[in-house]
């Protein structure tokens, strides 16, 4: 017995009770259904259709159940530090790694639903918007699909929700980038930075996060890559992870500008300890595009050799670890630092307006840039508020000094996860 789960729902075949799940998703209406549109109307029979969708979507009683279970005795959510993680027994019978598909199995359904809690309490006219209504859908689906699998009793069930979750992770693979298109599209609708909104995100993607490490974590258990638990490195290198991210941002902007500044990496570079990689592949790049940016659009008229390098120092010590940032590219304004934290708020517009768009170096900047891994240059205004909201849900912080007229100095700041102190939790 086996089941799949494709990126067009769950191709199941085996007993009648999973074949039951192909019937149920194949009739929901699923994302590849919906059009994607950048602005927050749509035709009339689209509007009709998903009010009805909506509408089925608000009664879904399993889904409430679900998220009502927090706190309660009978299947509270659970979160576990890396530690917990990292240090837990492994097994040559391999009940470890059921013991961690159990755990996902109870654990997923009650987060998810708990999302879908927060995307029902959207204003209206975001809950609308066609990209952001399709990750609405595509949690409702994940939910009911994760709900809905069986008791995982051996090792051949845990095969089967494997591969769900790679599936699964596949299909939430954009959704940062997708809720960036949605919100963007629906700001003129938000004249005030709304407190609900930026909860909304704060929450989405941090409980993405957590539920990626999660999932990412269980499917390493079986891989036993050499010098990792799961997902955790022993021995995570900063330095060659900037280096490689730097190497990606050069060639972004090199493609993009034409030219791009050198990075310069000091402090503890060569220290190594236990960590996580996956948020540190968001983060490191993001910032990493804003400091190469800055200084290209403070320098237009400078030679390649001339720009003033980025300057990255990495210090190291018992409870935490701290990436400094420093570009001279000449500062956040006064008047934009109370707004560059703002999910949505970008100096895109305005930078293609001045000049630089006319030369033709910012065109098809969304196409060269869309292919990568990390996302565009810049544009969606995500970066920054999406990186300290991780900073934070891992116990640590982003922090930004403008040397307005010269440059910026960005802080990012995270806890070490074999820390003596208290540690975040997943
Ligand atoms: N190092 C920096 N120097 C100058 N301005 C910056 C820097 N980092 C961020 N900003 C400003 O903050 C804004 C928001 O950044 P971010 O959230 O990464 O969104 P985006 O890069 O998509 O515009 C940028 O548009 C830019 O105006
Ligand atoms: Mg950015």
């Amino acid at each position: 017995m086996s089941s799949v789960l494709t990126r067009r729902g769950l191709a199941v075949q085996g007993s009648a009770k999973r074949f039951n799940l192909v019937a149920n998703y194949s009739s929901r209406p699923n994302r590849n259904r919906l059009e994607y549109s950048n602005d927050c109307g749509a035709s009339a029979s689209q509007q009709r259709e998903r009010s009805q969708t909506v509408t089925s979507y608000y009664n879904q009683s399993a889904i409430d159940a679900a998220a009502a279970k927090v706190g309660m005795e009978d299947g509270p959510s659970v979160r576990l530090t890396p530690a917990t993680i990292m240090y837990a027994g492994r097994s040559n019978d391999h009940s470890h790694i059921l013991k961690s598909a159990q755990y996902l199995h109870k654990e997923l359904p009650v987060r998810i639903a708990h999302r879908i809690a927060g995307f029902r309490k959207l204003p209206f006219i975001v809950g609308c918007n066609p990209t952001i209504l399709s990750v609405h859908e595509m949690y409702i689906r994940a939910f009911h699909i994760l709900n809905d699998f069986p008791n995982i009793q051996d090792m051949k069930d845990e095969a089967a929700f494997s591969e769900i979750l790679k599936g699964l992770l596949e299909d939430f693979s954009q959704v940062v980038t997708q809720l960036a298109e949605g919100f963007k599209a629906c700001r003129k609708h938000l004249p005030q930075q709304d407190d609900l909104v930026r909860l909304f995100l704060d929450r989405t993607l941090t409980s993405r996060l957590g539920i990626r490490m999660l999932a990412t974590h269980h499917l390493a258990l079986s891989e036993d890559k050499p010098d990792h638990v799961g997902i955790i490195n022993r021995h995570l290198r900063l330095q060659d992870m900037i280096e490689r991210w730097a190497d990606f941002v050069i060639r972004l902007a090199q493609n993009k500008y034409g030219k791009a500044p050198r990075i310069k990496l000091s402090g503890h570079i060569n220290a190594t300890f236990p960590y996580i990689q996956l948020p540190l592949d968001y983060m490191i790049p993001e910032l990493l595009k804003n400091a190469v940016r800055a200084t290209l659009e403070a320098h237009v008229n400078v030679s390649e050799s001339e720009l003033p390098p980025i300057q990255i120092t990495i210090a190291n010590n018992d409870i935490d670890f701290i990436i400094r940032l420093s570009d001279r590219g000449g500062g956040i304004s006064h008047q934009l630092m109370p707004k560059i934290m703002q999910y949505t708020f970008s100096t895109a517009e305005l930078s293609t307006e001045i000049g630089m768009g006319q030369n033709g170096l910012f065109s098809n900047m969304l196409d060269v840039a869309n292919s990568t891994t990390s996302g565009p240059m810049h544009g969606y205004g995500f970066g920054l508020p999406t990186s300290r909201a991780y900073a934070d849900y891992l116990g640590g912080g982003l922090t930004i000094q403008s040397l307005q007229g010269i440059g910026t100095d960005v802080y990012l700041r995270l806890k070490h996860i074999d820390s003596k102190s208290e540690s975040f939790r997943i």
